[in-house]
């Protein structure tokens, strides 16, 4: 499909609708549970690709310190307007920053460092990899953890729906509207571990016209995480902690 936007870019529609996607989302809930346990009561949480502050707003309303980093603009913009929203405790525990998580120095470090819903999985799974985990051991305290969400292999390797035309995701999002979600595309080079997906994102009105359409690619990396750890001087604290079925959080310890 030609002229798919890049996922999250400014003015698409997988940012715009990131909160009602990720909402219908069975297969993400508990993560804010799994994650404030690996955490000190009140100590500081980094979380890289912070999104629409779903977690990080979350974190904070749990007594955390929280910093989000995102490198899209379009994201952050919704964040702050998430934190904006929050009691003003917890606003002021809640700090966020545009930048690159391969590329990070914020000059500080954190109890533990998240990297939640498959963010690591955006970038390659060569050299990016290996900056987004010294990023990661740049920014954790000694002993500190490091909680890294990835997709399993075996589910990204799944064929895409074999009805294309019949939305994956139907559901209301403002007066009278509703955001419909098709698998146009999707296809796996396991010699890559690369996932390539063109997902249109379509919102109609109550009469069922369609007010907006938007074809946009996500690409999805996969590889075994523990060797790019180890080289930033992680090692792993526990066995992964499945989440949702489709994925796992592998958890290491700064030594
Ligand atoms: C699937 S969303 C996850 C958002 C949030 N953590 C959550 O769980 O709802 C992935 C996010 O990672 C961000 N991202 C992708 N590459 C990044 C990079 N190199 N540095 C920082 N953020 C990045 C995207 O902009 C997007 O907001």
């Amino acid at each position: 499909m030609a002229k798919a936007k890049p996922y999250y870019a400014p003015g698409s529609l997988s940012a715009a609708h990131y909160d009602a996607v990720t909402a219908a989302d069975a297969r993400l809930a508990g993560d804010v549970d799994i994650y404030a346990a690996l955490a000190p009561a009140g100590g500081s949480i980094l979380e890289l690709g912070a999104g629409s502050g779903r977690l990080t707003c979350g974190l904070a309303l749990r007594g955390f310190d929280v910093t989000g980093v995102d490198i899209a603009p379009a994201m952050l913009a919704q964040a702050e307007m998430r934190r904006a929203a929050l009691p003003e405790d917890a606003a002021a525990r809640c700090r966020l920053v545009r930048g690159d998580m391969t590329a990070l120095k914020l000059g500080r470090t954190f109890d533990l460092v998240i990297c939640p819903f498959f963010t690591l999985a955006h970038i390659p799974a060569g050299a990016a990899w290996r900056n987004a985990f010294a990023s990661m051991a740049w920014h954790l305290a000694p002993s500190g953890l490091a909680a890294v969400h990835l997709p399993r292999r075996e589910i990204m390797a799944m064929p895409g729906p074999s009805r294309p035309e019949l939305p994956v995701l139907d559901v209301p999002v403002e007066t009278g509207r509703r955001l419909r979600l098709y698998v146009r595309e999707r296809s796996f080079r396991d010699d890559l571990g690369k996932l390539e997906q063109v997902l249109e994102y379509e919102v109609v009105d109550a009469a069922g016209r369609v007010v907006a359409r938007s074809p946009e690619r996500l690409t999805y990396w996969m590889a075994d995480p523990a060797p790019f750890a180890e080289v930033a001087g992680l090692t792993a604290d526990r066995s992964p902690v499945p989440l949702g079925g489709v994925g796992d959080i592998w958890v290491f310890r700064r030594g």
